[in-house]
Order: structure tokens, then sequence, then C-alpha cells
């Protein structure tokens, strides 16, 4: 290897003798003196590189990962922008930027905390959901929104509006800043009142109204609504289905009604969405086409799927009928984008956690993946993009769930997945087995987890593996209470009361007793909202419990996914010397640390090899 480098770098060099200024030898000569750690000596080439050329994106994410190792983040954040600018897709630069991210201080100056949001917003193949807390701070900031005698005037929300980056965020991802929800719950209450009264939405409205629709749908329309808006959304209903019998295409009016409409319903429910189906996208004016997309043409095409999916036994088990009708109502998550990486074998994929993991032969093949419970199909995509020789079986109890995954892994063009409808407990009828089963989220809905995991292992093959998530005992505690007030208040997971609740929390503001909630993604839409606070079935385990399971299922523990890197740090401060894979020691730890697996206990087993 270091041959190889110092005979490229003789080559550039002479290329440079000849030619001083040429671009490629330039940034070439300094990406060897990045793989050589001269991170100094990079900068200071790829930087004349690219006063040579600026044009390709390439010059700029090397230039900006030799800046993050001299850890100048702020000088790195530009020119990851800068790359993505040229090239939005570029996986090396969403990585970067993002990296960036997670190591800008919390009081980092807003501008800079914009160059580095702006262009991972932008991009539509960037998983945005992991910059919601940074945004929504961001934009509180910059527009003073929530600030002691900040305006709610109509001419403050246009501004507000007016801002790509706030428009992007909406379209993106839930939003999760509790302030700027009420800012756009009170300008969704007067656009709906002018169209009640017939006013249309000036054209220089029309950007921001169709973002926040797509907010709406993205967040199952889980902003408070007062009973006069209730009202006022069905006459603008009425309206527009008297009006879309007598046209061919949209006029002015009708796209002003259906974006305001938007805000509050989805399209693809309204009694005339089958007649606005056949008017294609491009027929609606640029800005309204996202949300008729997001609203109407892809709920709509899930539908259809829905209708032509695999089945397997019918659905037997009275917890898995119940879960089954939550999963229906609610789709989870409702998820945009994964962000690309590089495909990995399974030995690979491991080892991220567990470095002395080693794959027997039979995993050394074409994989067959089951991912039970795969939900809206995000880990099962994520499979089958990422693992090498994958072919994906994904099952759940929700067709709708389900659908929405198949329209996602349309849109990644994959040919290695299926997806049946099938209830995990009436797994192994067929004789199928597996080398890799991922169960996300799912064993804790069962009335009895123990049996689920037995059915997972019964398909297991010898020598696979299975990741697990769980709810963790100790993590999960604080929410007890606000399971409690919901159910002393009589409310119930309808739509409605999750609204009614959320409202409560607000009003309680920071101080009040369930504040904290305000803190957490799920909070922000109802689908998640309903999983966190009002689950038809939820049993939390602890360590010594998952030991139990895992010894019941002959299933031999490899390690946590360890996400949060300060938990992986802490173990090995507070347990020197002690194996990642000691659940006992990891039970004492989490005693001390009961936060450590807020984001369930994620972890990998292996069958044994017979
Ligand atoms: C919290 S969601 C998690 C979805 C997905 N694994 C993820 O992590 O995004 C739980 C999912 O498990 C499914 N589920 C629960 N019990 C199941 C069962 N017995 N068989 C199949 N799917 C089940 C539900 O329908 C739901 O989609």
């Amino acid at each position: 290897m270091r041959g190889q480098l110092d005979d490229a770098l003789h080559l550039y060099g002479r290329v440079l003798e000849a030619q001083p200024e040429h671009a490629d030898a330039l940034h070439l000569t300094g990406v060897v003196a990045q793989q050589q750690g001269r991170h100094q000596d990079a900068v200071a080439l790829i930087g004349k590189a690219i006063a040579a050329d600026g044009r390709a994106a390439a010059f700029h994410n090397n230039l900006a990962l030799s800046l993050m190792a001299l850890e100048r983040i702020a000088e790195a954040v530009v020119s990851f922008s800068r790359a993505l600018d040229r090239d939005a897709d570029h996986l090396g630069a969403q990585h970067g930027l993002s990296e960036c991210l997670n190591r800008l201080p919390q009081d980092v100056d807003g501008a800079l905390l914009e160059a580095a949001l702006l262009p991972l917003l932008r991009a539509r193949s960037v998983n945005a959901r992991g910059l919601g807390h940074a945004a929504g701070r961001l934009l509180e900031r910059k527009h003073a929104i929530g600030a002691e005698g900040s305006a709610t005037s109509r001419r403050s929300c246009d501004e507000v509006l007016d801002d790509e980056i706030v428009r992007r965020y909406l379209q993106r991802t839930v939003n999760v800043s509790v302030p700027l929800e009420a800012l756009l719950t009170q300008c969704r209450a007067r656009w709906l009142a002018d169209a009640e009264a017939a006013a249309m939405l000036a054209p220089s409205c029309r950007d921001g109204v169709a973002a926040v629709a797509v907010q709406c749908f993205l967040n199952e329309f889980v902003w408070a609504v007062t009973s006069e808006e209730e009202r006022s959304i069905v006459v603008v209903e009425r309206r527009i289905v008297d009006v879309c019998s007598s046209l061919s295409s949209a006029n002015e009016a009708l796209v002003s009604d259906v974006l305001v409409y938007a805000c509050y319903r989805p399209l693809w429910r309204m009694p005339c969405a089958a007649r606005l189906r056949t008017w294609p996208v491009d027929a609606w004016p640029v800005a309204a086409r996202e949300t008729l997309r997001v609203s109407l043409h892809e709920p709509l095409g899930e539908r259809d799927l829905a209708a032509g999916m695999e089945s397997g036994a019918a659905i037997r088990d009275p917890v898995s009928k119940a879960v089954q009708i939550q999963y229906e109502e609610n789709p989870y998550p409702r998820w945009t984008a994964i962000t690309r990486g590089a495909s990995q074998n399974i030995e690979q994929w491991i080892r991220r956690w567990n470095p002395d993991y080693v794959a027997p032969a039979d995993l050394r093949g074409t994989l067959r993946v089951l991912v039970a419970g795969c939900g809206t199909g995000m880990d099962a995509i994520n499979t089958a993009l990422h693992l090498h020789n994958a072919q994906v079986t994904a099952v759940d109890l929700s067709r709708a769930s389900l659908a929405y995954a198949m329209r996602k892994a349309g849109e990644y063009g994959l040919e290695n997945i299926r997806f049946r409808h099938q209830d995990i407990l009436a797994l192994g009828s067929d004789a199928e087995s597996y080398h890799v089963i991922n169960c996300t989220g799912v064993l804790h809905h069962m009335e009895n987890p123990a049996v689920g995991l037995e059915r997972l292992a019964g398909v297991l093959r010898p020598g696979g593996v299975i990741r697990l998530a769980l709810y963790s005992e100790l993590a999960r505690a604080p929410l007890q209470q606000a399971r409690d007030l919901i159910r002393a208040s009589g409310l119930g997971p309808r739509t409605g009361d999750i609204r009614k609740f959320r409202q409560q929390v607000f009003a309680d503001g920071a101080r009040g007793p369930l504040a904290e909630l305000m803190g957490s993604t799920d909070f922000f839409s109802t689908s998640e909202c309903r999983d966190l606070l009002f689950h038809v079935q939820e049993t939390q385990v602890n360590l010594p419990g998952i030991r139990a399971l895992l010894a019941a299922a002959k299933l031999e523990f490899l390690g946590f996914e360890l996400g949060i890197a300060e938990v992986e740090q802490g173990f090995r401060r507070e347990h020197p010397g002690v194996a990642l894979t000691d659940l006992g020691a990891w039970a004492e730890y989490e005693q001390r640390h009961p936060h450590s697996f807020r984001a369930m206990y994620q972890f990998w087993c292996r069958s044994q090899l017979r």
C-alpha cells in the first residue's frame, strides 16, 4: 500500500512539475497526504486544487474530511455544504455533515448551524428525522418564535414560511418545536377562516401553506383543532367536492382550497379523491405538487398495493388482533428516507457491535433474512439495500404498514425483498428457515414475548443471528405517570384524545409534571404518540429477564448496539476489563444509569451450531 502511494505521489509530482496548477494532480496529492494522516498538507493541497477548479464535489468533500480531522469543524461544515451544493446525493458529504452536526456545541452560531442543516434538509435521500431537534432550535432562535412578546400576526407567519429552511424542515420531517407548532396552528386557523369566506390564498403564500400541509400529513394531523375549525373544514370540503366534479383540472380557487384543506385532513380520504387522482400531479401548480403526491397519490397507491398483498394464515390471536387494529389505523413510523451507506456482509455488520464475531460458513452465501414485525419497512429496506446477498422476507400484522413499506421498496427499486401479511405467532408452518432475523420493537407488543421469541428461534438456522429490540422497564418508568394520567382522564387512543392530552402537556409548560415528553420526538405525531403512551399492549423487560428469555430460546448474547457513545464509555469506565457481553454487569450499570437504554435494548444473539 505504502509503495503504491509513493508511486502515485511520484506520478502526480511529475504532472505538477509540468503544470503546477493542475487541479486533479493537486487534489490527488492532497488525498494521499490525507491517507497518510498529514491533514495540514492535505488542506493546503486540496485548497489549491479548489482554487484552480472548484467544480467537483469530491474536492470539497475531501477538504472537509481533513478539516474535520483537524477539529476545524466550522470550516468542515462549509466545505461539506459546498460538496452538497455540487452533488446533493454525495454520500460522503451527507455523512460528514451529519457528523459535524453532532460535534457542534449546543450554543453554536445560528448561521453555522443553518449551513450544516440546510443541505441535509434539501437532500431527499437523507433521513432527516435525527435533524429535528437541532432544526427546531435553530428556527426558534432565527425567527424569535415563542420568544416573549413575539408576534403571531399574519405577517410574522408569512415571514417565517418565506424562509426556505423552514419549508424544507416542515416537508422533510416531523416538527418537534413546540412554539413553531403553536405559531403554525394559528396560521392554519387563519387560512381556514379565509377559505371559508371564499378568500383565496395569496400566490406568495402558497409554498408556505403547501409545506404546512405536508407537515400535517407527516404528523398525522396531531395539532389542535377547535370545534369552529371542524365546522369550517366541512364547508371547505363541500365546496371542493362540488367544484371538482365540474372541472377537468384545478383552477386557482380549487388549488387554494385544496392546500388549506390538506392542512387538516388527508386528501386521499376526501369523497372526491378518486376524481382528483385522475388529474396528473404535473397539472397542478408547482407549489401544490408535493402536497398532492404525499396526501393523495401515495396513500391511494398504498391502498392498491394492500389489495394485492401476499397473506399467511388468518390472524387469530386476540392480542395480535388488537395490535393489528392499532397499526392499521396508525402505520408506524412514517419515514421518508434512509441515508445510504456502504454495503456490508453479515460479519462486518455484526462486528460493529462485537469485534470478535466470526460468521459460520452457512452465513457466507446468500442470506435469507426475516424482518419480523417490519412495520413500514425501514429496517427491511435498509437490510435489502446494505447487507450483501440478502433476500429479505418482511412480515407484519398491519396491511397498511406493509403497503407503506411496499411503496417505499418500489421507490428504491428493490427486487430482493418480499412482504407478507402474517402473525409472527404463526411462523414455522411453511418450513422456511432464515440465516438472519431482525425483530425490532415487536415482541413487547405480544401477550407473552417468550412465545414470540420461541417462534422466531424455531425458524432461525443453526448458527444464524437475530437482532432484537425490547423496551427497558427502567428507561420507560418515567412514562408511567403520563399513562396513569391518561387513564384517569378517561382518554383513549383516538386522534381527538391524543390532541387533547398533548395540549394539556403544553399548557402545563416547562414546569409541568410531564414536561419531559416535549423533548421526545415521539410526542409530535399521532402514531408515535399513540405508540409511546396509548398502546393497546406493551410489556417491558429488564436485563435479568432478557437473560432468561435468551436461555429459554437457546440463544447466545452477542452484544448491544450502543448508539450513544457515552453509554459504552461509561460501562468501560465503571466495569474495567469486563466484557461488553456481560449482561450481569450491564444490569448493575443500568441500575445506576436508568436512561442508558432509552432507545430500547437493541442487541444481537446467535443460535447454537448443531
Ligand atoms: C413499534 S412497531 C415497529 C415497526 C418496525 N419494526 C420498526 O422498528 O420500525 C411494531 C410493529 O410490530 C408489528 N407486530 C406486533 N405484533 C406482531 C405479530 N404478532 N406479528 C407480526 N407483527 C407484529 C406491528 O403491527 C407493528 O407494525
